[in-house]
């Protein structure tokens, strides 16, 4: 496991996470836990929105250690859903993917340990209900070969915007939002205004959930009143004028 680079580090729920030395940060929040933190934040509150849906197209930013997508999988199994998935997913990191073969994952990712070894030595997988294609590279450029108006949910998982900033700013989510259709719902940990500006300039409206003691951003490309409190944009930027988006440099 990349020693040089990442470090395990065991989070609340008991399952692993990495610290990475290079951007200086937790995959997950070690006091949510990995498997709870993509689950709580991610996998819960957009599967409840398509609850009606047989298939989903999900665009999982960044694939890391792959615990939206695991938890994913995880999620329908324990379910028993009938839900055919397709999950793409950008990650600049290959030797960190190719790793996973040997990641101390939890016990709730046992019964998927074949597709874990599939994505480690193949960059992807591929069954009658689930299809994963991991990309080597950088999202920016992978999001542009994607088909527009494609998919159901985002999960908006990049580090944060002090290290990766690429991946909050205004043009990047101009970029995501013509991927989305009209009903699709987007997921992120990020609550801070100017990241939340940066969605809103590319035209989703802005919702607020707390699933449960942390709150987390929503974004749609239509209003709703299904899931979670609405964000008006426009109010924040009356009331705050220092308030602003962060754009490409
Ligand atoms: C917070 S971690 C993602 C955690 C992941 N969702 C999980 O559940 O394990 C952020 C990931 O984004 C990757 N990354 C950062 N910038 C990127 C870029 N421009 N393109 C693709 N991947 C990037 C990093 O290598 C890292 O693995």
């Amino acid at each position: 496991m990349q020693d040089n680079i990442n470090s395990v580090v065991a989070t609340k729920d008991g399952s692993n996470t990495l610290f990475s030395k290079r951007y200086n940060q937790h995959y997950h929040n070690p006091d949510d836990g990995a498997i709870d933190e993509s689950l709580t934040k991610h996998v819960i509150p957009t599967f409840t929105f398509h609850k009606n849906k047989k298939e989903l197209n999900i665009l999982d930013i960044c694939f890391g250690i792959g615990y939206n997508t695991f938890s994913t999988i995880y999620y329908i199994l324990q379910n028993n859903f009938d839900i055919k998935l397709n999950i793409y997913s950008p990650e600049l990191d290959g030797n960190l993917v190719k790793s996973l073969d040997t990641f101390d994952f939890p016990k709730e990712f046992e019964n998927i340990k074949h597709i874990i070894k599939s994505i480690a030595q193949r960059d992807k997988y591929s069954d009658d209900k689930v299809n994963i294609e991991v990309f080597i590279g950088d999202a920016r450029k992978y999001i542009k070969s994607l088909p527009k108006n494609f998919f159901d949910i985002v999960y908006q998982d990049a580090f944060s915007s002090d290290v990766n900033f690429e991946l909050w700013t205004k043009e990047y989510f101009d970029d995501i939002y013509v991927l989305c259709k009209e009903d699709c719902i987007m997921s992120s940990y990020a609550i801070a205004t100017p990241i939340r500006l940066s969605i809103n300039e590319a035209g989703f409206f802005i919702y607020e959930h707390r699933p449960v003691k942390r709150k987390i951003t929503l974004a749609f490309k239509q209003k709703q009143e299904f899931i979670g409190k609405f964000v008006d944009m426009e109010l924040k930027k009356q009331r705050n004028k220092e308030a602003v988006a962060l754009y490409d440099k």
